[in-house]
C-alpha cells in the first residue's frame, strides 16, 4: 500500500510519474520510487525513503530517459521503511518490474518454493515475492509463441496463485513498449488520454491529464501496448470495457494562498457544504431528495432498523448520524465500526438498512463490511465522497458528498460533508415518518443558513484557535467531553488533535468523566468541554465544576447568550445560537483549527502525519 501510477505515452514518462507520485502524496506514505525505460532506454530505477522531493533529487543524479514507467508511493506493511522495501521491485533475472498495492498472504509459501527454485531477495516484502513468481512462469511459459503473450500468461498464472489482495502495474523489459495492470480488492483505474494511457490506484494521480477512464473490477486484468488497451476478465474472455468521463477533479496540486491542504480544507467548508445540499431540497422547502439512493418511498418506510458503518473520521460521522436520525427520522438505530461488524455475524432483519460511509470509497474494512452484508442479502446504501470509487460501484445505490478533492490526511470538509448528508437524509427520511411540515421547513432554513454561519463561525474562531492552541500546545494529554450529538464530535476532535499534532487526547461522553476518566485531571491536563447545546447546559457546567475541583483546565465551547461562570472556564469561545441540528458541525469547526494550529505549533506536518494514510486499502 498506498499509492500507484503508471504511464505509457508520447511524453518522458519521469515527470508524468512524479507529478502522478506527488498527487497521490496525500495518501500518506513513507518512501517512494519509480521506474522508466522503453524500446531505446534500458528501464531503470530509482527508490528514496521520505518524500517525493527526495526521490525527484535522486531521479535528477541519474538520467532517467523513456517513455513507459511505473511509480509507487508505499505505506509499510509488510518489512520496515528501508530503501529495499521500497517499490518497484525487480525480479532477480531483472526482467520485471512491479508496483503492488496490498497484501498477500501466502507469501512465504512462495517465497520458500522460489528459493527452492535459485530466486534470490535482497528485501523483506510480499511484493518482491510477486515479481519473482512473475518471472518464475515466464521461464516456464518459453514455448508460448510471443513474449507479449508469454508476458500476459505469467502474469495471469501468478495471480491466480496468489492468496490475498493487489493492485499492481508490471514492466517486462523483454517487452519495453507494453505494461499490465490487475486488481483484486485494491483499486486501479486506467486513464485514457490523448496517446497516452495510465494506470493509477487514484483517478488524482492523472495529474489532470485526463478525465476518461475505466474502472477496473476485481479479477481484470488490463494490458497496455502502446496506444491500445485489451481488457480480460478472470476467466480470460476479452471485455468491452466502458471509458467513462468522471465528474471530478482529477487536478488536485493547487494550494492557493493556503500553506497546507489542512487549512485549505478547513475554510472550504462553507463551500463544500453548499456543493453537499445544491438542488436537494424538495420544492416545498420542508424536506430532501436522494435520488442516488435508488431507494423507493416504501422501502424506506419499511425500514425497522438504520445501521451505519465506517471507520476513523466517518465512524464519528455515523455516530452524530445515530442521533440526528433517531431524533428526526424516529427510527431504531446502531453505528459499527466496519472492522468489527465484518467479523461480528450480528443477526440483521430484512428490513434493515445499512449505510456505509466513506470519503475515500476504497478503505479495505469497509469495503469487507458492505461485502459481509451483501453476501447476507441485506440492502447496503454508501455515502462517500470519491466519485467512482469501489464503495460507490460496489454498494446498491448511495448519495455522493460531493465535498471536493480532499488531500489533508486528517478529515475536515468531508467529515462535515458527511454530517450534512445525514442531515438531508434525516430530513428525507424523518418527513416520511413522524417529522412535521414546519418541523421540516424549520430543518432546511437552518441547512440553507448552514454554508454562511460556518463562514462566519470559520472567521470569527481562528485567532481564539491560534490563540488557545499556542497557549496549550506543550501540553501532553487532553479530554474532550461533549454530551448527545457533540459525543461525536468530542470523539472527532481528540482523533484530530491526535493525528496531526500527536499529543494524547480521549474522549468522553460528559456524563462519563467521574467513573474514571477524572482519575488523571491536574493542572497540565486540559479538558474542552463542548457545551453548545443549550439543553445540555446545566449538565456541562457540573462536569466544568468537577475539573476545577481538581485542578483541572478548562477550555469550553458555549453558546452565544449563555455565559458560563467566570471562574469555570480557563479559555472560553462562544458560538452562534443555531438550529439543534447544525450544533455538531459547527462545533467542530474550532476543534479542527486547534488541532491544525497546535500541530503547526509543534512542527508537525499537518497534511502528511506521521504513520497514517488517507485511504488504508488494507485490513
Ligand atoms: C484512515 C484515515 C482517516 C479516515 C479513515 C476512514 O484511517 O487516516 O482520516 O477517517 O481512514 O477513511 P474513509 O476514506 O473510509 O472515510
Amino acid at each position: 500500500m498506498c499509492g500507484i501510477i503508471g504511464y505509457i505515452g508520447k511524453e518522458e514518462a519521469l515527470p508524468v510519474l512524479l507529478k502522478g507520485l506527488t498527487c497521490m502524496e496525500y495518501r500518506g506514505y513513507d518512501s517512494a520510487g519509480l521506474s522508466v525505460g522503453d524500446e531505446q532506454h534500458a528501464f531503470q530505477t530509482v527508490r528514496a525513503v521520505g518524500r517525493v522531493v527526495q526521490l525527484t533529487k535522486r531521479a535528477a543524479e541519474v538520467s532517467l530517459r523513456g517513455h513507459v514507467g511505473i511509480g509507487h508511493t508505499r505505506w509499510a506493511t509488510h518489512g520496515g521503511i528501508t530503501e529495499n522495501n521500497t517499490h518497484p521491485h525487480t525480479s532477480c533475472d531483472g526482467k520485471f518490474i512491479l508496483v503492488h498495492n496490498g497484501v498477500i498472504e501466502n507469501y512465504a509459501a512462495l517465497k520458500e518454493h522460489l528459493k527452492k527454485n535459485g530466486c534470490t531477495f535482497y528485501g523483506d516484502t510480499d511484493t518482491e515475492v510477486l515479481v519473482n513468481l512473475i518471472a518464475w512462469h515466464y521461464r516456464q511459459f518459453s514455448d508460448i509463441s510471443t513474449l507479449s503473450k508469454r508476458f500476459k500468461a505469467s502474469v495471469r498464472k501468478a495471480l491466480s496463485e496468489l492468496q490475498g489482495t493487489y493492485g499492481i502495474a508490471v514492466i517486462c523489459t523483454d517487452c519495453p513498449n507494453e505494461l499490465i495492470g490487475a486488481r483484486k480488492s485494491s483499486p486501479l483505474v486506467l486513464g485514457v488520454g490523448k496517446e497516452e494511457l495510465f494506470l493509477a490506484s487514484d483517478i488524482g494521480a492523472f495529474g489532470g491529464r485526463t478525465k476518461d477512464v475505466v474502472f477496473l473490477s476485481d479479477g481484470e486484468i488490463v494490458h497496455l501496448q502502446g496506444n491500445e488497451f485489451h481488457i480480460t476478465g478472470a476467466d480470460e474472455r476479452a471485455l468491452s470495457p466502458t471509458v467513462e468521463t468522471v465528474d471530478w477533479d482529477t487536478d488536485v496540486s493547487d494550494l492557493g494562498s493556503y500553506t497546507s491542504y489542512m487549512q485549505k480544507e478547513i475554510f472550504e467548508q462553507p463551500k463544500s457544504l453548499e456543493n453537499t445540499m445544491l438542488g436537494r431540497f424538495s420544492a416545498d422547502g420542508s424536506s430532501a431528495h436522494l435520488g442516488g439512493l435508488q431507494l423507493s418511498a416504501d422501502e424506506l418506510r419499511r425500514a425497522e432498523r438504520l445501521l451505519l458503518i465506517g471507520c476513523g473520521s466517518a465512524y464519528h460521522a455515523c455516530k452524530v448520524g445515530e442521533y440526528l436520525l433517531e431524533r428526526y427520522a424516529r427510527i431504531p438505530m446502531e453505528v459499527e465500526y466496519a472492522s468489527e461488524f465484518r467479523y461480528r455475524n450480528a443477526p440483521l432483519s430484512k428490513n434493515t438498512l445499512i449505510f456505509v460511509v466513506s470519503q475515500s470509497g476504497e478503505t479495505r474494512d469497509t469495503l469487507d463490511a458492505l461485502h459481509e452484508a451483501r453476501r447476507k442479502g441485506l440492502r447496503v446504501s454508501a455515502i462517500t465522497n470519491a466519485v467512482g470509487s469501489t464503495v460507490a460501484r460496489e454498494s446498491d445505490g448511495g448519495v455522493y458528498q460531493r465535498s471536493g478533492s480532499e488531500i489533508g490526511v486528517a478529515s475536515t470538509k468531508a467529515f462535515t460533508g458527511q454530517i450534512a448528508t445525514f442531515l438531508l437524509l434525516s430530513l428525507y427520511l424523518g418527513r416520511m415518518r413522524e417529522m412535521s411540515f414546519s418541523e421540516g421547513c424549520r430543518l432546511v432554513q437552518a441547512l440553507k443558513d448552514l454554508p454562511t454561519c460556518v463562514k462566519e463561525v470559520l472567521a470569527s474562531c481562528d485567532d481564539w484557535a491560534r490563540t488557545t492552541a499556542k497557549k496549550y500546545a506543550k501540553c501532553q494529554s487532553f479530554y474532550f467531553i461533549g454530551r448527545q450529538m457533540l459525543f461525536p464530535i468530542a470523539l472527532e476532535g481528540a482523533l484530530k488533535l491526535k493525528e496531526v499534532s500527536y499529543i494524547h487526547a480521549e474522549a468522553y461522553p460528559g456524563g462519563e468523566l467521574k467513573h474514571g476518566p477524572i482519575a488523571l485531571i491536574e493542572p497540565s491536563f486540559p479538558t474542552f468541554v463542548l457545551a453548545s447545546d443549550p439543553d445540555m447546559l446545566s449538565k456541562n457546567i457540573n462536569n466544568m465544576t468537577e475539573i476545577k475541583a481538581r485542578k483541572g483546565q478548562v477550555i469550553a465551547l458555549g453558546i452565544e447568550g449563555c455565559p458560563f461562570p467566570k471562574d469555570l472556564c480557563d479559555d472560553v469561545f462562544y458560538l452562534p445560537k443555531v438550529h439543534e441540528a447544525i450544533l455538531p458541525i459547527i462545533t467542530v469547526l474550532p476543534l479542527q483549527l486547534f488541532a491544525y494550529y497546535a500541530a503547526l505549533e509543534r512542527g508537525c506536518d499537518v497534511d502528511k502525519p506521521r504513520n497514517l494514510a488517507k485511504a488504508v486499502t488494507v485490513e
